[in-house]
Parts: C-alpha cells; structure tokens; sequence
C-alpha cells in the first residue's frame, strides 16, 4: 500500500511506521509532506530515502491542488498525518474522502479540536484529574479532531504525576496504535476511501 505521510515535528510517529516489523513488505511510504523545513521528522525521510515536500505558508490552496495531483498520479493509497498540526484545506480532504488518517494523544472527542495538541492535550488531562488518557486514529474531515474514530487504546495514568509523565505514556500507546491501524488498513480488514 502507497502511503504518503504529513509531520510537523520530531516524528516519532513516522519512525515508529518505519520500524514496525510487519508493515515493511505491506506498505510504501513514498513522501514526507510538511509545514516545517526544519523539523525533525525530515531527517528520519533523509535517512530512508523517502522525498520529501515543504508546503510554506504561501498560495497553500494552490499547493495543496497540486499535491492532491501528484498523490493521485502516484496512486496513494493512504494518508497519515503523524504529528500535523495543520488543518487540511477542505478541497483536499474532500479529495480524500476515508483515506487521511490522524493519530491525536488523547481519547477523542475528549480534548480535542483547534488548539488541542503535544502538551496542551496532557495538562488538560492532568489538570482535570482523569485517571485515564489514551490515543485515537480517526478519519480526516474538514474541522480538527471530528473524523470518525477507527480505533482508540486507554492507559491508566492515574499514577503519573506531571503532563510530561501523561504524554509519554500516551505517546508509547500512539506508537503502537498508528502502524496497527495502518496494517489492518492494508490488510483489508479496515475499510478506506468508501
Ligand atoms: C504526537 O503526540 C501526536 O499524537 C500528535 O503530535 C505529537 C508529535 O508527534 N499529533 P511526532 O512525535 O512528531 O510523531
């Protein structure tokens, strides 16, 4: 299956797909989109050899037609935004309709939404005193956080005493959540794109 990958930062996400054992003769991660030229998650392309596009904050609509072109030509199959924290332009999702998935660090439709992300998702739940977290994969519409839920794992965090505690519990969970999904989608055993 041809995947093309969005990251904004140090792409813990993406290096987990990449090294997730059972998905290396499933999937093609043939591109690495992203919104920051120097983040992390470009030196994890550079080092797997896998192209890379930066989308600037300029003519974006225009970008995103023309990416929604060359993933079409490229015959992506699949969309994963690891760690984007841009919205998608909705000519783009719409493009893609129940084929972009996202991974987002809590138990969805719980602390999500604009501005709903990296540690703000964690002091909220911190601060609200829940005894739970999680992660949840859902499909991409055109509002942050509202897709459908494909799948979602729950940790107790009710021992963790700071955010920082909560986010990296939270972020072993996405680390094994994402590639998951990602093989039962490409297994057939989760539907996309109908
Ligand atoms: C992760 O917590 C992910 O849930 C969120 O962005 C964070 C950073 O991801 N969407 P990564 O380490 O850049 O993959």
């Amino acid at each position: 299956m041809r995947i093309a990958t969005f990251v904004s930062g140090r792409g813990s996400n993406l290096k987990a797909i990449l090294n997730y054992p059972e998905l290396k003769r499933k999937i093609d991660i043939k591109w690495v989109i992203t919104d920051k030229p120097f983040c992390k998650a470009l030196d994890i392309a550079n080092e797997n050899n896998i192209s890379f596009y930066c989308i600037d904050k300029y003519k974006i609509t225009e970008k995103y037609d023309c990416l929604a072109e060359l993933f079409k030509k490229d015959n992506i199959e699949l969309i994963v935004l690891a760690g984007f924290l841009k919205l998608l332009p909705s000519t783009f999702v719409n493009n893609f309709k129940k084929r972009i998935i996202n991974i987002h660090p809590a138990l969805l439709p719980s602390y999500g939404g604009e501005g709903m992300y990296g540690m703000n998702v964690h002091k909220a739940v911190f601060n609200a005193g829940d005894r739970e977290s999680g992660a949840t994969v859902h499909f991409v519409d055109e509002t942050y956080d509202t897709g459908i839920i494909i799948a979602q794992e729950k940790i107790d965090v009710s021992q963790c005493s700071s955010p920082e505690e909560i986010a990296a519990s939270v972020l072993n969970i996405e680390h094994k959540l994402l590639p998951e999904v990602i093989e039962k989608i490409a297994d057939g055993k989760i539907k996309i794109g109908i």
